[in-house]
């Protein structure tokens, strides 16, 4: 109410938080049963078993030169739309959807703050790399950092990681592995994925998101760390500073998960707009 602005089509969606769907909080996040469990277990399962060091920095070599095509922002937003997440036990509808329903919840939310709503729109579209025939497993589902003991609260943490080689490793399977204490996760390896992914094309590609966003897109499925405070010991200040900034945007990439589907031709040229502004022009993937 602080910014009445005048009629905006896009805003004949909203959505409704409140009233939407009857799912609770905890009802989110199920790893334990639901419809889609199978699907979910067999995508960490892979994840658990291929992601090492050697192949971080084998995708890192791959993917973070940005010589993979080119493409405008919204272009890939909405090539989302072939893309269901086999990680995700909430979600069984494309992407393109999710990323408008988060920046949606955060336009709602935070009207102020333009960038953090585009960050809502574009957190995900690294998932694109599935697009381009990298596997789920290595594009999808929550991060985590390899190089050291992985930590308990790593979905599946149990049974999924009995094949990975650096499970055995005694260079890596310490508390702090191949890292010094407190060395910032900006020097460490982190699972390879979609975020690291879109972090890496949006500094490649010059945009000028605020620090928080693009720390937020690097960042957001790290649910090991965000929820549940494991790898402390590798955090510096920092991390520690924006972890409130990863927080708030983890609210709205969760819980605004709805089948309740967006208009998307009506909301694309407000965040058309958002984009021009932050990330113009034909990118470099
Ligand atoms: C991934 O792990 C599976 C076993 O779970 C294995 O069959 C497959 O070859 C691995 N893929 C790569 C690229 O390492
Ligand atoms: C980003 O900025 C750097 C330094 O100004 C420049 O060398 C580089 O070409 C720019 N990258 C792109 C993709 O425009
Ligand atoms: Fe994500
Ligand atoms: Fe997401």
């Amino acid at each position: 109410s602080l910014h009445m602005q005048g009629p905006d089509p896009s805003l004949a969606y909203r959505p409704n938080l409140a009233e939407k769907d009857t799912k609770e909080k905890e009802d989110y996040r199920n790893f334990e049963s639901g419809t889609l469990i199978d699907r979910v277990f067999n995508t960490y399962k892979l994840m658990h078993t291929n992601q090492t060091v050697d192949f971080v920095k084998l995708k890192h070599s791959e993917w973070t030169g940005c010589t993979h095509t080119q493409m405008g922002m919204m272009d890939a937003i909405l090539s989302m739309d072939q893309l269901v997440d086999e990680s995700d036990p909430d979600v069984d509808f494309p992407n393109s959807f999710h990323a408008f329903q988060t920046a949606e919840g955060i336009r709602q939310a935070h009207p102020d703050k333009d960038w953090f709503q585009l960050v809502g729109l574009i957190h995900d579209v690294g998932k694109i790399m599935a697009l381009w025939d990298e596997p789920q497993w290595a594009v999808v589902g929550d991060t985590f950092p390899v190089g050291c003991k992985f930590q308990n609260s790593v979905v599946f943490r149990d049974n999924t990681f009995l094949d990975n080689p650096d499970d055995k490793n005694p260079k890596y399977n310490t508390k702090c592995g191949i890292y010094e204490p407190k060395c910032g996760f900006d020097n460490v390896l982190m699972s390879w994925g979609h975020d690291e992914y879109l972090y890496r094309v949006m500094k490649f590609n010059n945009c000028s998101i605020p620090e928080e966003g693009l720390y937020m897109i690097r960042f957001h499925s790290f649910y090991p760390w965000h929820s549940h405070g494991d790898y402390m010991n590798l955090c510096n200040d920092k991390d520690l500073h924006m972890l409130p900034w990863v927080q708030e945007f983890n609210k709205f990439d969760l819980y605004t998960k709805s089948t309740e589907l967006p208009d998307v031709e009506r909301l694309k040229p407000y965040y058309q707009s958002l984009i021009d502004k932050y990330c113009p022009g034909i990118l470099k993937w």
